[in-house]
């Protein structure tokens, strides 16, 4: 018995250089398969190398992750980030965007610090090259080179990969402060129901039409957001750590790959809210952008979508005009 793992282990790396050198036919006889079966639950080999877990024989993971990130992963994040565009250039031509009732007061109303802006923005900017950077490394093989060629895919994605890996930093920071900071403004109150139930106000037919639902600071679109943001933000990152120091973690590379289906996965639903928050930033509700580009909101946009904060401030004597 206590010689069997040694004896093991030596089969092990006899076995493993025939199969470098891939001159094994077919493995037979039961000694084959008790040292393949001892390799792949992870036996440990001898060897001079220095690196990390060199004396791992081989990589014992399940190799179907590599199926589910190729055969679904990869589709979702390209369906993720060009199907949502698509869907809400649709749905605009269709339905139009949320006008401000009432026009422009000409009066801005402080919402947002200097601070707040520049975590926003700290979080956001980086997000979004994660999300263009992680759909070259995670569709650009199955899907980009097709499309456009080795010539144009190659640079992009030795491009793409360091830009990915820095990018994580600035994103984490950012995460971090906006989740930590802006939390007590998201917690779920009644009024998100009567909001969801008429899907904000922004449906401009049938008996959706002209509706403005009460919303405190957030209104329940944003929390979803924002909850969406902070936990899928925790995993992202999480994933991602492993991801850039595998050796920190363990050998067989079991977690490693667990963390790559979990992390695209994740980033898919981070893409496609991402694409939400910016078509309802900019484009769907009028007004709604000023508020991270000045901090301030227009008076009549404050009074549309965030009624109930607006009626707050105003009765605790909080209200603050830009000169
Ligand atoms: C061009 C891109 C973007 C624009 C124009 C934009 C714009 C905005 C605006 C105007 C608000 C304030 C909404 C309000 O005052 O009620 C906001 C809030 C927020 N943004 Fe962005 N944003 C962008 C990208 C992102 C990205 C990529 C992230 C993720 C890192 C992000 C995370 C958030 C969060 C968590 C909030 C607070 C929740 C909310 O109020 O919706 N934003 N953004």
């Amino acid at each position: 018995m206590k010689l069997l793992k040694p004896l093991l282990a030596v089969m092990a790396l006899v076995f493993s250089t025939w199969a470098i050198a891939g001159n094994v036919p077919a493995a037979s006889g039961n000694e084959a398969e008790v040292v393949w079966q001892a390799l792949k639950e992870g036996a440990q080999v001898r060897t001079t190398g220095t690196a990390p877990f060199a004396d791992q024989a081989i990589n014992s993971y399940d190799m179907r992750t590599l199926d589910w990130r190729n055969d679904y992963l990869s589709y979702g994040m390209f369906a993720a980030l060009f199907g949502m565009i698509g869907a809400f250039i649709v749905f605009i031509a269709v339905n139009g965007i949320s006008k401000l009732s009432d026009g422009y007061s000409g009066k801005l109303v402080y919402r947002w610090s200097k601070f707040d802006l520049f975590i926003h923005w700290l979080g956001a900017i980086p997000c979004l090259l994660l999300i263009i950077t992680g759909l070259t490394l995670l569709s650009g093989k199955i899907i980009i080179e097709p499309l456009l060629g080795t010539a144009v895919f190659a640079p992009m994605a030795s491009l793409a990969k360091p830009i990915h890996d820095y990018m994580a930093i600035p994103f984490m920071l950012g995460w971090l402060l906006m989740s930590v900071k802006w939390a007590k403004n998201q917690i779920p109150e009644k009024c998100d129901l009567g909001w969801i139930l008429v899907v904000g106000g922004y449906i401009n037919f049938g008996p959706f039409k002209g509706k403005h639902p009460h919303a405190g600071f957030a209104n329940a679109g944003e929390k979803m957001w924002f909850w969406t943001f902070a936990f899928g933000g925790a995993v992202v990152s999480a994933t991602g750590v492993i991801l850039l120091f595998p050796d920190l973690v363990e050998p067989s590379r079991t977690l490693s790959m667990l963390a790559l289906v979990i992390h695209g996965a994740i980033a898919i639903v981070l893409t496609m809210f991402s694409v939400i928050h910016i078509f309802m930033a900019t484009i769907m509700s009028e007004g709604g952008m000023e508020c991270m580009v000045s901090g301030y909101c227009d008076e009549n946009w404050a009074i549309q979508h965030h009624d109930l904060w607006y009626d707050e401030i105003k009765a605790k004597g909080e209200l603050k005009y830009k000169d």
